[in-house]
């Protein structure tokens, strides 16, 4: 049986978010219709915001749903940008490539982008961020900063980060993905103006997730059409994600910190973990293994019946350098030979047993290649 320690690229479907999938699917209405099929669905729907909120800890109408990360980091990124003031994105070359990609379509359409700097560990320059918005806080539009790196884990302080844009008015988006269900994240007390979530990361289905915007935020959509979801995301509602995400996000995830000291026991031998002593939540942890590449070492431990990523697997299969470890100084190899595991609620002592046990083989072989 395969040994699964990709839980970050997606997680499998719990137990209780299929049962109420799959009865949520039964539903035959489209929320916004006024018949009783519909008004079931829209019960369905407005309880899944309801629960989704009290997780978040946001009010239930700032709870936009969307179809997951990539699309609520599109929305909040290009949605800021199109009310801003300024014209200058804040944020750090080691986003996700949904704000990366994002950032450098606006930065084609005539954005100005400080990246900040960061540590060898993963940490952004806070001082930079103080100085560049004391500096140019009238250009500025939106500060776009992650919660937790989804490579290295590395967790930001957002309300460090929130409390200095405060201070001139600035919105800060914060892609939340790896975040949300793996480390606090309250939404209310964050200071953050945008969020962005999605329900495959914790055990929900593939295709739903949400953007939660403050009351006090304006965003222009993404999509224009029927009006739903505020105005701020056009389309039939999916009442049965919404329901099945709700679901996944009351359930808890297990404490991961024993299985993260003996993963960084077992592997630390072999190979460096790339936070270091920085602060990160204990489901991502990721390694370089010196003169072996990533990608070697992924297909021979899929060989082994162990499914790991090296760096970010929605980087849609394309080999190359993590582009999260060069933004933290490491060189094109070492950033090449990095492997990453995830653990999720089916992760077991015995999965990194097995990883402990292929790997001396696994990183040697690749060292040849
Ligand atoms: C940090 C982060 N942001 C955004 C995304 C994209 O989310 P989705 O797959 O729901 O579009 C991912 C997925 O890997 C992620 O890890």
């Amino acid at each position: 049986m395969t040994v699964y320690l990709d839980h970050a690229a997606t997680s499998p479907l719990r137990p209780e978010v299929l049962a109420a999938y799959t009865e949520a699917l039964q539903l035959v209405g489209n929320p916004s219709a006024i018949h009783s099929a519909g008004q079931a669905a829209r019960a369905t729907l407005e309880d899944a915001r309801e629960r989704l909120a009290a997780v978040i800890r946001c009010d239930r109408n700032e709870v936009i749903f969307t179809s997951g990360g990539t699309e609520s980091n599109n929305l909040a990124i290009k949605g800021l940008f199109a009310k801003r003031e300024g014209n200058l994105i804040i944020t750090s070359a080691a986003e996700h490539h949904a704000v990366l990609d994002a950032i450098e379509y606006l930065e084609k359409e005539g954005a100005e982008v400080h990246w900040l700097s960061m540590s060898s560990e993963g940490v952004i320059d806070l001082v930079e961020l103080s100085g560049v918005l004391e500096d140019r806080h009238q250009d500025v539009a939106l500060v776009a900063l992650m919660w937790v790196n989804n490579e290295t884990g590395v967790i930001t302080p957002i309300a460090e980060v929130t409390a200095l844009a405060a201070k001139y008015g600035i919105p800060v988006h914060s892609d939340g993905v790896a975040a949300f269900g793996h480390t606090e994240t309250n939404f209310a007390n964050s200071g953050l103006a945008t969020m962005a979530v999605t329900a495959h990361k914790l055990g929900g289905p593939v295709g739903t997730g949400a953007l939660i915007v403050s009351r006090a935020t304006n965003l222009v959509p993404l999509f224009h059409g029927g009006g739903q979801e505020r105005a701020l995301r056009a389309g039939t509602m999916d009442a049965a994600g919404a329901i099945a995400f709700a679901v996944a996000a009351e359930t808890p995830q297990p404490d991961y910190r024993a299985l993260e000291a003996l993963a960084v026991q077992l592997i630390s031998p072999l190979g460096k973990l790339t936070r270091g002593a920085a602060p990160g939540v204990p489901n991502i942890l990721s390694f370089t293994f010196e003169g072996g590449s990533g990608e070697s070492m992924l297909f021979l431990l899929d060989q082994a019946e162990i499914a790991v990523s090296n760096g970010s697997a929605c980087t849609a299969g394309v080999a190359r350098a993590s582009h999260v470890l060069l933004a933290m100084g490491f060189s094109q190899t070492e950033a090449s030979s990095a492997i990453r595991i995830s653990f999720g609620p089916q992760t077991t002592a015995e999965d990194l047993n097995a990883l402990a046990e292929a790997l001396p083989n696994v990183v040697a072989t690749a060292r040849k290649i």
